[in-house]
Formats: structure tokens, sequence, C-alpha cells
């Protein structure tokens, strides 16, 4: 094993269902990484929507209270367990961890961190790794959409979906985005059509702007909107359904809505209809390891080569020390922000 001087990290605490302002620092002691393992200094993380979840206990399959939020990180390994390449040491890796990320060290299985390129900051890298590795599984190995098809983007200018855009521009993809009018601009810059998801006529205007139906809708709202989402798709299309933003703050069962959810996709599936409906889960496959991460691999490997070449422009919308995560989950919430608020030491 290589030695670590690191004997301590200190993490952010989500101790029940809070406000942003509930968060806890503590400090806790670091054991050396056992066989397999590494030790990672957090160079950046990110609030996803799925801590907006999780302080409300309405994420699908979250722990029970308290944990250390903090799906994904960038960081430089500092220490190798037994049975890892000491040669690890030193360099920068990303990883999609669920929880566990607000932190300034952690603990991962080697075979779970990915390399980051050279010449990418820590903080840009952080833009795409669950939210790069989402975008790029739901446009390319979920819904499989051609160059020159034309699809819709809900939320073009989040996190997941500012990356989605680009990616799709960047496969000859047309994008028409659903954004709010303050970030119509940002949303154009990416190569989108811009559309107000507040336009009480919002589905009119798609129709008018692709009047034969569209390749494929990737929608994170669900709710009742999500009929819409389907009726958009030409025959042929996908309607990829990957999240349940819109019932977020609904009293109740946080799985209910999930399997109602599932349960609408796989009757719309049934239907001799010449379009299908899938839900996008980035931990699918997850009960076989090696092929799980395989795929992880090779997705987030081309989705950070893509951001090392310029093809894609990280979409940061602004950094917070550790110590500031609640503000940096409270300004994800405001509902004002373009891009990923990123979170570093
Ligand atoms: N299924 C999976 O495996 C998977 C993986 C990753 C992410 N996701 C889902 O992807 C979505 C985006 O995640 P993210 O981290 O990119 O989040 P984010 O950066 O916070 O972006 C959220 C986007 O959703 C919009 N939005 C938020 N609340 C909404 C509501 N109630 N109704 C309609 N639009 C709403 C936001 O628009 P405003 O800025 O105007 O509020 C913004 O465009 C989330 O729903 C998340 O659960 C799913």
């Amino acid at each position: 094993m290589n030695t670590t001087v690191v004997t301590h990290a200190t993490e952010v605490v989500l101790p029940g269902e809070v406000e942003p302002s509930g968060l806890r620092l503590r400090t806790r002691d670091l054991p050396p990484p056992s066989a397999g393992h590494v030790l990672l200094r957090m160079d950046a993380t990110g609030v996803s929507f799925a801590e907006q979840q999780m302080r409300r206990g309405k994420y699908y399959d979250q722990p029970p209270f308290p944990f250390v939020p903090g799906y994904d990180v960038v960081g430089t390994v500092v220490a190798t367990g037994p049975g890892v390449d000491p040669a690890m040491v030193g360099r920068r890796v990303a990883a999609v961890t669920k929880t566990g990320a607000w932190a300034s060290h952690l603990l991962l299985d080697a075979a779970d961190v990915v390399p980051v390129p050279d010449g990418v900051t820590a903080a840009d890298a952080e833009t795409v790794v669950v939210n790069g590795v989402t975008a790029w599984q739901m446009l390319h190995r979920t819904a499989k959409v051609r160059r020159g098809g034309t699809i819709v983007v809900l939320g073009a200018n989040g996190g997941v979906g500012s990356t989605l855009v680009q990616l799709a521009r960047h496969a000859g993809i047309t994008v028409i985005g659903t954004a709010s009018a303050r970030h119509h601009d940002t949303v154009r810059a990416l190569g989108a059509t811009p559309v107000d998801y507040r336009d009480p006529e919002l589905y009119r205007r798609i129709r008018e702007l692709v009047p034969d139906g569209v390749d494929a809708v990737f929608d994170h709202v669900g709710g009742a909107g999500l009929e819409q989402s389907w009726s958009l798709l030409r025959r042929g299309g996908v309607l990829v359904s990957y999240g349940t933003a819109a019932t977020k703050d609904e009293a109740g069962n946080s799985q209910l809505p999930v399997l109602k959810l599932f349960a609408r996709l796989a009757l719309w599936n049934n239907l001799p209809n010449g379009r299908s409906a899938h839900f996008y889960n980035f931990w699918a496959g997850k009960r076989r390891p090696a092929a799980f991460r395989a795929r992880l691999r090779e997705d987030l490997t081309q989705v950070l080569a893509l951001l090392a070449d310029g093809t894609l422009a990280a979409q940061i919308a602004a950094e917070f020390p550790l110590d500031e995560a609640a503000a940096a989950l409270a300004l994800a919430e405001s509902r004002t922000v373009a891009g990923k608020v990123v979170i570093v030491p």
C-alpha cells in the first residue's frame, strides 16, 4: 500500500429533511485505503437535481439520513490501497458516487474512477461527469437519434439539458430546447431553438416548428406534461423520460410518482402506435458491475475527450467552496441558473 498523510476528511452532512441552511459540516477520521481502493482529494464536486430531491426525502432510493450528499466528483488520487497501481497517485480522475462526494477526501473503489484528460480543469470536468454520461447515454444508447434528426430537450439550461443540447448539435441533430425566457440567449448560444416552458401555448409553438413531429423528446419533468411530450413524437419517435421534477414538492411516498410513471410508459409502449417510450436510469445494469463500469468508462471518456478538444463548453453556473455547500444548494434551487453549480475545496 502507498501510505497516505491524509488522516481525516471534512464532509457536508444532510442530517434529515431540512432547508439548505440545515446542512452541517463535520470532520471524520479516514482509514487508509483498503485493498482495491484509492483515496481521492476532491478537486471539484457539484450540485445535482438529486440533492434537491434528497433533502426533501424525495429521491427514489436515497440512503437513510444522516448521510453525505454529492453525486459525482473530480479529484486527485493521493493514496492507493493494496492491489492498486501506486502510479495512480497524483492522477486526476472522475467518478459518479450518487452520495458522498461533498467531502474534502473520499475513499473509492479504484475500478470506479475514470482518468480526466490533461488540460481540462477540475471544475470544467465536473460539469460533464454524471450530466455528460446521462446525456450521452440517453442520446446515443437509448434514443439513438440519427444525424439530421430533430429532438426536444426539456430544461435545456439545466446541467443535463445544456450538455445534451451540445452533444446533439455535435451529432448533427436539430434541437428545440425549453427554458424560462431569462435563459433563451444561453440556449441559443448552445445551438438550440429556445421555447418558453411558461408559455401556455408551448406545445402548439413546438408543433409549428416541427409539424411532422420530432425524433425524440427528453423529459425529466413528468407529471401532466408527459402526455404532451409523447404527442410531439413522429412515427418511429422515442420518448426518453428520466425524471419526475414536477412532483418534487408533492407530499407522500417518494417512489409512487416513479412507479406511476413506469406504468404509463409501459402502457404507451405496448400500444400499436409506431412510437416508443423508455425510462432512462443511470444505474440500470449496476448488478453486472463489470459491464456497467466498462460502459460508464467508455461513455465518460468520450464526453471528457469532447470537453478537452473544445467541442463541449463547460456550463458552470457558479463555484462555491465546500464549507458553503448550503449556499450552493440554495442557488441551484433558485431556478435562476444555467449550467452546473460547482463545489470546490
Ligand atoms: N434518470 C437518471 O438516471 C437521471 C440522471 C441524472 C439526472 N436525472 C434528472 O435530470 C434532471 C436534471 O438534472 P440536473 O442535475 O441537470 O438539474 P438542474 O441542473 O438543476 O436542472 C434542472 C432543469 O429542470 C428544470 N426544472 C426544475 N424544476 C422543474 C419543474 N418543477 N418543472 C419543470 N422544469 C423544472 C430547470 O429549469 P429552471 O432552471 O427554469 O428551473 C432546469 O432546466 C433531474 O430531473 C434529474 O432527476 C436523471
